[in-house]
Parts: structure tokens; sequence; C-alpha cells
């Protein structure tokens, strides 16, 4: 059962915010009674908010200012709503030193997330943070997200160096390769086997090129499921998200799976 996803990149512009946000909007829209919030990590250039066209708050750099303190109801306060069922905590308006947030802290946030959830979707930043791998261990489903280049293969080593293989080869732990041509040429097999040569037996799930209509979504801040269905690109996170279990609605009363508590 899934209630936590987050979304690492492994290079800058591989897409990473694209996923997130086309993910968590595929998970609100095949499963509305669930509610769905959206958790935007890049403290210092954020864009979830500006791929659903959500208005930057100064509400979210003043809970960021007082986290430690931050209750319920103050948390709720900086939710803004994308649908029925899909909430979002943004980035702040302002750039946030990286260790403006403490683990601690980090872990109360989280922590008022979850509560106010049933499914949590979190977009990391690509800087490692002294909380990255604490998200990286709790989250369901850790996608770790670059495209077929060497930015994203280095990438790739270097966090497998940090986080240890483990954590790579761990069940919940999800390779995507975005960006994938329909096409593949003979020089695209080869960088391909060397991209996952450090993943011993686990295959990356591939997302397709969706075209201009990803970033005509972006512009006109709407997900691409809902701008434009028949993209390859919004058919694969359907296709993906259909074959994942969310937690039943009312999770959050839930006591945390052990090893994985909230
Ligand atoms: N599968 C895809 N097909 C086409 N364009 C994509 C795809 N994924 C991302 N993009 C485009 O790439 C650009 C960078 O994406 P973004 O999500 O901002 O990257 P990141 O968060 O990794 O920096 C955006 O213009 C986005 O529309
Ligand atoms: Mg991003």
């Amino acid at each position: 059962m899934i209630s936590m996803l987050a979304f690492q990149p492994l290079a800058g512009g591989s897409g990473t915010t694209t996923l997130t946000v086309n993910y968590a909007s595929a998970i609100a829209t095949a499963n509305t009674g669930l509610r769905v919030l959206l958790l935007d990590l890049n403290l210092q250039f954020g864009g979830v908010g500006l791929h659903l066209n959500l208005p930057e708050t100064l509400k979210i750099v003043d809970a960021y200012a007082r986290l430690g303190s931050l209750d319920h109801d103050g948390f709720r306060a900086c939710l803004q709503k994308s649908s029925d069922n899909l909430s979002v905590f943004t980035a702040p308006a302002e750039v946030l030193p990286l260790d403006a947030v403490n683990p601690t802290h980090l872990r109360h946030l989280i922590s008022l997330a979850r509560a106010n959830s049933d499914v949590l979707v979190i977009d990391l930043p690509l800087a490692v943070t002294d909380w990255s791998a604490e998200i990286w261990k709790r989250a369901d489903y850790l996608a770790l997200n670059g495209t077929l280049d060497v930015r994203s293969a280095a990438g790739l080593r270097r966090l497998s160096d940090l986080a240890g293989r483990d954590l790579l080869q761990s069940a919940h732990c999800h390779i995507l390769l975005n960006r994938v041509a329909g096409r593949r040429s003979s020089s695209w097999q080869e960088e391909y086997q060397a991209f996952t040569r450090p993943l011993a037996r686990k295959a990356p799930k591939l997302l397709p090129e969706g075209g201009p209509g990803v970033t005509a979504a972006l512009a006109a801040g709407q997900s691409l499921p809902r701008f434009q269905p028949q993209n390859p690109l919004a058919e694969t996170i359907l296709r993906e998200i259909s074959l994942l279990t969310f937690t039943n609605p009312g999770g959050a009363a839930r006591p945390a799976p052990s090893g994985k508590s909230a």
C-alpha cells in the first residue's frame, strides 16, 4: 500500500517536477476518494505551483520561518487546491538557504502533511540535503528520475555511492528514465546498457518523450492527463498509476508501517 511517493532528480532539467506533478494529478483523478497532497520541497526554485497555475503565497515563507511550531491549522492554511482532492503545499516564494530546514523540522512538516492526506507526493530538490536520505527511506515509492545521458548516469552513480546500493536495489526504489524516444537506435541501446549496469537486475521504467504538449500543459498551468490525455507520457503515467495500490481513505489515522514511521 502506497501512501508516500518521493521524486528525486538525478540531474537538473530531467523532468522531475513534470513527473511529480503529473503522477500526483493522475493519482488524484484515478482515486477520487483519496486526499492527495503534493509537497514541493525545492526550497529555492520550486516550480510545482507554476505547473498547476497556483499563485505564490507568503504564507509558505511564514510557515518555514516557524516550521518547528507550525500546527495543523497553520499547515492547512498554506494548502492550495488544484482539484477537488488534490492540495498543494508550494515552495516558498523566496529563495531559502538549503539548511533553513533541519531534519527535526522536516520530520514535523512531513507528519503534518501525512496527517492531512491519504497519499503524499513529494518533489525533492536536486541538491542532497541532510534530510534527503530520510525521505528516500520513508517513501513507499521512491522515484529516481533521469534521462539517458552522461549527467543522469553520473547522478545515479553518485547517489548510489552516497546512499548505498541497498537503497537502489530495494523494492520501493524505481528508476525512471524520462523522455525516451519512440524509435531507439543502436547507440541508444549501448547507452542504455551502460546506464543500467549499476542497477544489476533492476530495469528502469521508461517514460516517453511527450513532445511540445508537455511544455504547453505547463504553460497552461494544467496537468498533462487533463490537458492532453492522449499524450504518450500521460498514458504511460496513467498506466503506471493503475498498477499501484494506494492506502485506503482515512489512512492517515492508521498506525504507520514499521520502519517507515511518520
Ligand atoms: N517526457 C517529457 N516529454 C517532453 N517534455 C518533457 C518531458 N519531461 C519534461 N519535459 C519538459 O522538460 C522541461 C524541464 O522539466 P522540469 O520538470 O522542470 O525538470 P526538473 O524538475 O527536473 O528540473 C519542461 O519544459 C518540461 O515540459
Ligand atoms: Mg524541478
